[in-house]
């Protein structure tokens, strides 16, 4: 029989989002950053939107645009401001997806003015950020949380111990051992790990339709608890 509202079968649900870098500033025009384009994050956002889901984009500076009015753009340039944001939306959220490049570190102190040049050599002392995604996981109720991982070694090892320590339903496994993956490309090589420990591997692919393949297991998820 023909159900229209497999066309929109997201329809109801709301996904939160996280894209882009952060910026960690070193003093009034200096900050560490990374190469994130945020295209990931957006390309989920706009696949969920599409697909009928409420979607709140957290995202970090990047040229990306949105075009669904289903999506909320909240834009931040720290973690500390993407920590916030995401608490603020997470309660009320079905799905988590954490696809930002959050800085692991940032300068201990802001130099309120700019830094003069003067010794040859300079230290800048860094501080642990605080992992969004792991807070997300600890403060879980019935939401899906989906997190990335990018590794360039012992890659299934560490993604599956990410699984654990971030209390996450699956995991998106980023290989960067092709040359056409990952930061600034237009395309991904991922590998699926879910909180069970299956693994299933996909093919080189844009990341719209990697974004594709992520939003197909939203609705797996969905489908099995609705049954
Ligand atoms: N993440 C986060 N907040 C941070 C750091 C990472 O939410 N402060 C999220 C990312 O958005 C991603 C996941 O955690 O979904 C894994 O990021 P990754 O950099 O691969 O792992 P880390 O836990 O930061 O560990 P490491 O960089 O040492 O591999
Ligand atoms: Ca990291």
């Amino acid at each position: 029989e023909l159900d229209l509202n497999n066309k929109l079968p997201l329809k109801g649900k709301t996904i939160l989002v996280t894209a882009g870098p952060t910026y960690e500033a070193i003093d009034p025009v200096r900050f560490i950053g990374n190469h994130s384009s945020g295209k990931m994050g957006f390309d989920i956002a706009n696949s969920a939107a599409n697909l009928g889901a409420q979607v709140v984009l957290i995202s970090g500076p990047s040229h990306c645009k949105v075009v669904n009015s289903s999506i909320q753009l909240v834009e931040v340039i720290t973690a500390q401001e993407m920590y916030e944001a995401c608490h603020k939306f997470y309660p009320d959220v079905d799905v988590a997806i954490a696809a930002a490049a959050v800085a692991d570190y940032k300068p201990k102190n802001v130099a309120l003015q700019k830094i003069k040049k003067a010794a040859d050599s300079f230290v800048i002392e860094l501080e642990k950020t605080k992992d969004i995604l792991a807070s997300l996981g600890d403060q879980k109720k019935n939401q899906y949380l989906i997190g990335f991982a990018l590794e360039t070694e012992n890659e299934i090892e560490n993604a599956k111990f990410k699984i654990k320590k971030k209390n996450l339903d699956l995991i998106v496994l980023n290989s960067l051992q092709d040359d056409g993956a990952g930061f600034g490309k237009s395309t991904n090589k991922v590998t699926f790990i879910d909180k069970d420990f299956n693994i299933e591997p996909m093919e080189l692919k844009s990341k719209e339709a990697v974004a594709h393949d992520i939003l197909n297991k939203i609705i797996a998820h969905f489908n099995i608890l609705d049954r």
